[in-house]
């Protein structure tokens, strides 16, 4: 593949012009003390799009934005114990994925960026940008209006950064760029949550089929602009988060998962898998990794011991009927031990749930992630 043979001199090319050769070479020895040698190289360029999941702070961009994570005591287990707009106690999914990947963390919000200098902006850019904004979807129509940035829009504004990076290294130095770079995507479960929110009738099949053929054009479009290197993430049993099982106890009186919606969730990583496999084809060079978010977690709640966890159902953070009727702030009530939740609030997983669905998309077994998994992403 074009990508790989050019990976090495593309990297140079671009330290060159702000590194001399000989620290050059001491960063790349760091990188084979520190890490693997199969990690050796600079990470590659990330760029995240998606949900709250993978949200860094997008939203507290949006003025009015209702869906955002800025109060105490989120980020309570994040360096400097500070709120930063992640849906978490500390880092996220997107953050433990770059780190495995040699970032220190998530590349910044792209709307954050569009506030820097214009040095430190192309320093950032060339490091990539996370567009992901909570409560949005693959619809345009799903989450709160002019509050959320739902795909396409998180799309176009990946199509900017092209043209600034453009602007900066020339086209071909970008193309080249983006060839090897990773485009994460987390989304879908806005999408489901909002066809139960708002009692659709359509029927299931129609519903997931829009979904699909939505995605299909947002993974075409990006792959137009360049991207080549995709790792996924379907939905996760939502049914199973307190604010559903909060539905479920409501609608039904019982305990447990609202499993309409797991339903909905597992139909969706299924027509996923086969979109996924029908673009890569069609599609030159189209490289993909899907995590299946259902398979990881419902075995998480399945055997919770295994993974030490103690409870599955409750978020940490919140008040009321499983901690899922009030909202996580400074009043909510707070568990004990944080490590051994699933959940951080009604809809969120804890930080050490979002390290241990990282691990398992970096480098976990097939089962988890196919046909390849995460770090097979590089090179
Ligand atoms: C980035 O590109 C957009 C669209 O071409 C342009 O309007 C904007 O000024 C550029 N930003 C920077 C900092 O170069
Ligand atoms: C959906 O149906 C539920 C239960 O019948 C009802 O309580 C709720 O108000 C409905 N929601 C909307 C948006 O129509
Ligand atoms: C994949 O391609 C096959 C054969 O062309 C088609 O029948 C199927 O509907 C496609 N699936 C998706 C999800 O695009
Ligand atoms: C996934 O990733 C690891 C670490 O990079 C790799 O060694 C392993 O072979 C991969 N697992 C599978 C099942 O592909």
């Amino acid at each position: 593949m074009k990508a790989e043979i050019l990976k090495p001199a593309s990297f140079c090319r671009m330290a060159k012009s702000r590194v001399s050769p000989f620290l050059c070479g001491l960063i790349i020895l760091a990188h084979f003390i520190l890490h693997s040698a199969a990690d050796a190289a600079a990470p590659p360029p990330i760029f995240v799009l998606g949900d709250s999941t993978a949200d860094v702070g997008t939203n507290t961009y949006l003025s009015g934005s209702v869906v955002t994570a800025d109060e105490p005591p989120y980020g309570i287990d994040f360096p400097h114990q500070r709120p930063t707009g992640r849906f978490s106690n500390g880092f996220n999914s997107a953050d433990f994925l770059a780190r495995f990947f040699g970032l220190k963390r998530s590349p910044a919000p792209f709307l954050f960026l569009l506030t820097l200098k214009p040095h430190q902006f192309r320093k950032h850019l060339l490091q990539g940008a996370n567009f992901a904004s909570a409560g949005a979807g693959l619809l345009d129509e799903t989450g709160p209006r002019l509050s959320v940035i739902p795909l396409s829009q998180q799309i176009t504004q990946f199509s900017t950064v092209k043209d600034n990076l453009t602007a900066l290294i020339g086209p071909s130095a970008t193309k080249e760029l983006l060839c090897k770079s990773l485009f994460f995507i987390s989304m879908g479960s806005n999408d489901i949550l909002g066809y139960f929110r708002t009692n659709s009738t359509l029927q299931k099949d129609l519903f997931i089929g829009s979904l699909i053929s939505t995605y299909s054009n947002h993974i075409t479009n990006l792959y137009k602009l360049g991207a080549r290197k995709f790792g996924i993430i379907s939905v996760p049993p939502i049914g199973c988060c307190p604010s559903q099982r909060l539905v479920q106890k409501a609608l039904n009186g019982v305990d447990g998962c609202f499993e309409p919606e797991n339903d909905f969730a597992l139909a969706f990583y299924t027509a996923l898998e086969g979109l996924l496999s029908n673009i890569s084809s069609q599609l030159p060079d189209f490289k993909y990794s899907l995590g299946n978010g259902y398979r990881m977690t419902i075995d998480v709640i399945n055997n919770p011991v295994f993974v030490g966890f103690d409870n599955v159902d409750t978020a940490c953070c919140g008040s009321g009927y499983l901690n899922a009727e009030g909202y996580c702030n400074l009043k909510a009530s707070l568990c004990q031990d944080r490590r051994r939740y699933l959940f951080w609030d009604q809809f969120h997983p804890t930080k050490t749930a979002s390290f241990l669905a990282a691990q398992i998309l970096y480098g976990g077994p097939q089962y988890y992630v196919s046909p390849i998994n995460f770090s097979q992403l590089k090179g």
